[in-house]
């Protein structure tokens, strides 16, 4: 295995490099990533956040959706994440269950987060409802990402991944959500399967930058995950999202190969394999020699007796 080093200097993205952005009006890039060796991809391509994102459930873990993720699980892939980002700014998701309960017990997870995973901010799902958590997070020195619209947690609430926001009444709803997490002061609002309108009326709205995932163009950033970019979800992909590889095909052509090869006796070659040195070899070989020289011997007095 070879990886190559982390490249060149970049500048560290924190928490005022997005809202620099935001003002700016330069496009935030944000990408899921959920072990070391996508996380150190991710960043050394120069994504500006690094999500490790509680859809891990699914793409790493192969659930059916986000909800039986434990905060153990979600840590231990946070830290793997960790090791790989150098310069993007580290979002870790909180799991379904882990603000839910207990706000006491919703800082200490998220300081967990922090202190165990080394994430930089922590992301959770809801609105208004949230808000009064969110601000007792932040008085704990975490900066929250919030994430309003389709939020995969609402699964069972929403009856299915629908998108948000179509009527006067959830646009009105959409709005106070977004309004009530600027005013609660969160780093970032993550906008989910809204219509591009509502994100436009939203993003212009708040001061935190807006990012996206199929919530249209008009948004402050954008976010996907990495196995939808990359075609390793195993299923029809969503509208917006769009392919930017194909790493199942190729990945199965790999893997393909190397057992034909194995098959064939093809792998491992000579250049492949390790060698003694001729010194060695030699002596070896003429050790051999000596024993079977004595085993034909041996054999020899035994047929005569
Ligand atoms: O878990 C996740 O990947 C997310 C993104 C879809 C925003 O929350």
């Amino acid at each position: 295995m070879s990886l190559t080093p982390i490249g060149a200097p970049r500048h560290k993205i924190t928490v005022a490099s997005l809202r620099e952005k935001k003002v700016l009006q330069e496009p935030i890039t944000c990408l899921t990533a959920y072990d070391y060796s996508s996380a150190r991809l991710v960043d050394e391509a120069g994504i500006d956040m690094v999500l490790v994102g509680d859809s891990l459930a699914q793409t790493m873990l192969g659930h059916e959706n986000t909800l039986s993720l434990t905060m153990d699980e979600m840590l231990h892939h946070v830290k793997a994440a960790r090791r790989g980002v150098k310069n993007a700014l580290l979002i870790a998701d909180m799991p379904y269950g882990s603000f839910h309960v207990d706000a006491k017990e919703a800082v200490r997870n998220a300081v967990r987060l922090v202190k165990e995973g080394g994430a930089e901010v922590v992301k959770l799902e809801g609105g208004e409802r949230r808000a009064d958590l969110i601000r007792q997070i932040v008085d704990a020195e975490i900066p929250v990402a919030g994430h309003i619209g389709l939020t995969p947690q609402s699964v069972n609430r929403m009856s299915g991944y629908k998108v948000q926001g179509k009527s006067l009444t959830d646009i009105e709803q959409l709005m106070r959500d977004a309004t009530a997490l600027d005013r609660a002061g969160v780093a970032c609002i993550f906008l989910e399967g809204i219509p591009r309108e509502v994100a436009d009326l939203i993003t212009s709205e708040v001061s935190a930058p807006t990012i996206g995932i199929g919530a249209g163009p008009g948004c402050d950033g954008q976010v996907l995950v990495f196995h939808d970019i990359l075609n390793l979800t195993f299923g029809p992909a969503a509208k917006f999202v769009r392919r930017y590889g194909d790493a199942a095909a190729e990945i199965s052509r790999a893997v393909q190969a190397y057992r034909a090869d194995v098959i064939s006796r093809l792998y491992p070659a000579d250049k492949e394999s390790y060698h003694l040195s001729v010194e060695t070899k030699q002596t070896l070989e003429t050790l051999l020699e000596r024993k079977r020289n004595l085993r034909g011997r041996r054999g020899t007095i035994a047929a005569v007796e």
